[in-house]
């Protein structure tokens, strides 16, 4: 028989078992919930030998740890498989059993997110004779003695606000590192539980990595405020708990030799973060400044007019995913407003989708990778290919992308930095790859190239080659002028080098891209 679990009972009363109406513990093989007020019906349906109804979950010892630790907040995991995401549902469920009548919330960042860990989970290893009902359209299970479990998600920074007025004992957020510091901290506010004798807390479940990753490190991996906290000095250490693990605490898969040998298969810092639950690995995160509150924003809000320039960027692929993304321009910004990523489309097809999705818009460029002028799949080449498709439904043919790595990251950095960049929300793969981009070690002015990479190529395609578009500019601007200084005859000399700056500066002019900001920052500890 394993040790009783008390959940959350034992982190708050020191005499185990409160004056509550039920008792979570476990048996030799399963938990077990107990409640007084369970009806007959219920009853009738439970393990007739101790009338409780069986909850059929025997936690891990790194899930018990979990389940044991006091902490107000706790973060369990830090790498992939050890049943980060059944742990927390199984925590709700306890908690909503030790008090009758109080509320607790699940939190995935998107609902097939949702749908396919915590929900998933609740159908399939949750007895129906537990519950009372469950509402599908709300996705919030009543138990038996008036207590409920909601399961919910965010998907835009402000959805978190439909969660305002309820108040909930416990919180759980799982992948905590897709979510931002300002919905954690929202949430907290929603922390608390008019039960006598209730103890609201919170719990997480992570990988390292993400948008998310810096601020989730500082709390719970390095134990102090984390940037962009409005009242540091309140952050306790105290109140956080990490409790790692790793896929080898979870049986099913420790020996799962197929599992594990995907595992080690991912590109190194993949491998590290998923594998090893190692936080440092994303000590290079090149778009450090990237935060979802000031760059993204719903399409509805950018109010986009007839005569910003519109364009399209491409990244090639075809085991790899290919990706698209549609830019316009005002006065000030560069907006990246739509996306389409795909994998194994032929380039007619993928021209295609492109065209369906550019009805009504003027496009006035398509910047394309560069490989894919010289790849060919069949007598042409795939640049031709998506060409001829665009041609004949009234679109620019592609041309050859600006491949500049190093200066498309740091235009990107830099846009970001003064604001000049917005995506739209529904670019959500871009919005998912751009923090987790990291310097590549053996030339830090560059990202390492990683699989899942496409959709920041792309982007970067969009950017620079308006960029170079814009300026005329490929050479340094003191090549340029010594080029358009031709003469041996001194003053004209000075009259053409006079001239090409002048040039120079008329076509540069209406140029808001910053060119003036810092490079990207201290890298991430
Ligand atoms: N105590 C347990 N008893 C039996 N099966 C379990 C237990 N804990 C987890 N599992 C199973 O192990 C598998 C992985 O669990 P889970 O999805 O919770 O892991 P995770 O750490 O969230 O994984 P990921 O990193 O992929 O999000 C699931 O099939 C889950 O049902
Ligand atoms: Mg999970």
């Amino acid at each position: 028989m394993s040790a009783t679990i008390q959940s959350g009972l034992d982190r708050w009363l020191n005499d185990g078992v409160p004056g509550a109406d039920c008792i979570v513990e476990d048996t030799a093989d399963a938990m077990t919930i107990a409640d007084a007020h369970l009806d007959a019906s219920a009853l009738a349906l439970a393990d007739e030998s101790s009338s409780r109804l069986v909850l059929p979950y025997t936690p891990f010892p790194r899930q018990q740890e979990f389940h044991r630790s006091p902490a107000k907040y706790r973060l369990f995991g830090g790498a992939a498989g050890p049943g980060k995401s059944k742990a927390l549902l199984m925590e709700a469920i306890l908690q909503a059993h030790e008090h009758a009548g109080a509320n607790s919330l699940l939190m995935r960042r998107t609902f097939p997110e949702l749908e396919a860990s915590l929900l998933l989970y609740f159908r399939r290893d949750v007895p129906r004779e537990l519950y009372r009902a469950f509402n599908d359209t709300k996705h919030v299970v009543s138990w038996w003695n008036g207590s409920t479990t909601r399961f919910g998600y965010s998907r835009s920074e402000n959805d978190i606000y439909q969660y305002q007025g309820a108040e909930y004992l416990f919180i759980g957020v799982d992948e905590l590192t897709l979510f931002t510091l300002k919905q954690w901290q929202f949430l907290t506010s929603r922390n608390r539980c008019p039960v006598p004798g209730a103890y609201a807390n919170m719990a997480a479940a992570s990988n390292p990595g993400n948008i998310g990753h810096a601020w989730v490190k500082s709390l719970w991996i390095d134990k102090q405020a984390a940037p962009g906290m409005e009242r540091p000095a309140e952050y306790d250490p105290e109140d956080y708990a990490f409790i790692p693990a790793r896929v080898w605490d979870n049986p099913i898969y420790a020996t799962d030799a197929n599992y594990l040998k995907t595992l080690h298969a991912l590109p190194e810092h993949l491998r590290r973060a998923f594998l090893d639950g190692d936080w440092d690995v994303f000590a290079g995160q090149y778009f450090s400044n990237f935060d979802p509150a000031r760059h993204v924003e719903r399409a509805e809000r950018i109010g986009f007019a007839d005569w910003w320039p519109r364009w399209i960027s491409m990244d090639w692929g075809f085991e790899h995913p290919a990706a698209v993304y549609w830019h316009s321009q005002d006065k000030t910004r560069t907006v990246t407003y739509r996306e389409f990523v795909r994998q194994h489309m032929s380039p007619r097809n993928l021209a295609h989708e492109i065209v369906e999705r550019s009805r009504g818009e003027r496009i006035s460029n398509v910047y394309l990778s560069p490989d894919a002028f010289a790849r060919r799949t069949d007598e042409t080449s795939i640049a031709e290919q998506i060409g001829d498709v665009l041609a004949a439904n009234g679109l620019p043919r592609p041309v050859p992308a600006d491949n500049d790595r190093v200066g498309g990251w740091l235009l990107m950095y830099q846009m970001l930095d003064a604001g000049e960049w917005m995506i739209t929300e529904n670019c959500a793969e871009l919005i998912r790859t751009l923090p987790s981009l990291v310097r590549d070690s053996a030339r830090v002015e560059d990202i390492e190239k990683m699989d899942g990479d496409d959709a920041a190529d792309a982007a970067r395609y969009g950017l620079k080659s308006r960029m170079r578009l814009q300026t005329g500019a490929n050479a340094p601007f003191d090549q340029r002028i010594a080029a358009r200084v031709t003469s041996s005859d001194p003053t004209i000399r000075a009259i053409q080098a006079r001239k090409a700056e002048l040039d120079e500066q008329r076509r540069s002019g209406p140029i808001s891209f910053a060119r003036h900001h810092p490079r990207p920052g201290t890298p991430l500890r």
